[in-house]
């Protein structure tokens, strides 16, 4: 499968169905996550995997999610983002956000399903796991198999602006 073809494969599953996800292939998304590009590689990413029915739980009183058997906490170091110096633009969200992208695709391409999600409180998070204040949740990652039909690779000319729309060559 080609990359374009797994990235319309993918789409976000919100019915998870209870078969867990076997650590071999766990090991493979982290490890996806890993090898991710960071801002001047500082690899600001720290990643709290919860798959214990406790800590999913502790997980639910901060967030809807579907019921999906792994969860991934991806957080940002702030300690050891990267700044920039012209505007103090503090880069660690994105290095999290290119993390969970490359987790996401990684599982998508082992035929898991994956839900990204932002909505979440992060103070109940941070509260509920006891995570050091230097440490930012920036997002979910709901890792499982999906109980109800797969949704079309075809959707995008429904789901998604034409490139006309978004891409400018030269000028805006
Ligand atoms: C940064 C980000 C945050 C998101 N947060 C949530 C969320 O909190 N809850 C949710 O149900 N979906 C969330 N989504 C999923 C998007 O709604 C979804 O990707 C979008 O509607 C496109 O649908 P598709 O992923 O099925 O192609 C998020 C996606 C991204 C990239």
């Amino acid at each position: 499968m080609s990359y374009l073809e797994l990235a319309k494969k993918r789409y976000s599953a919100r019915n998870f169905t209870e078969r867990s996800v076997e650590s071999k292939d766990l090991e493979m998304i982290l490890e996806a996550g890993r090898v991710a590009p960071t801002a001047s590689n500082n690899q600001p990413q720290r990643l709290l995997v919860i798959q214990s029915e406790e800590g999913l739980n502790k997980l639910r009183r901060a967030a809807r999610f579907f019921k999906a058997p792994t969860m991934i906490v991806v957080c940002a170091d702030k300690r050891e983002a990267w700044v920039r110096e012209y505007d103090q633009k503090d880069t660690s969200d994105i290095d999290a956000s290119i993390v969970t992208d490359h987790m996401m695709m990684a599982a998508t391409d082992l035929g898991l399903n994956t839900l990204w999600m932002t909505w979440f409180n992060p103070a109940v998070i941070k509260k509920e796991f006891k995570i050091p204040s230097h440490l930012e949740p920036i997002n979910l990652l709901a890792i499982g198999y999906n109980g109800a039909d797969p949704k079309s690779s075809d959707r995008h000319s429904e789901t998604r602006k034409p490139l006309s729309e978004t891409v400018f060559f030269e000028n805006f």
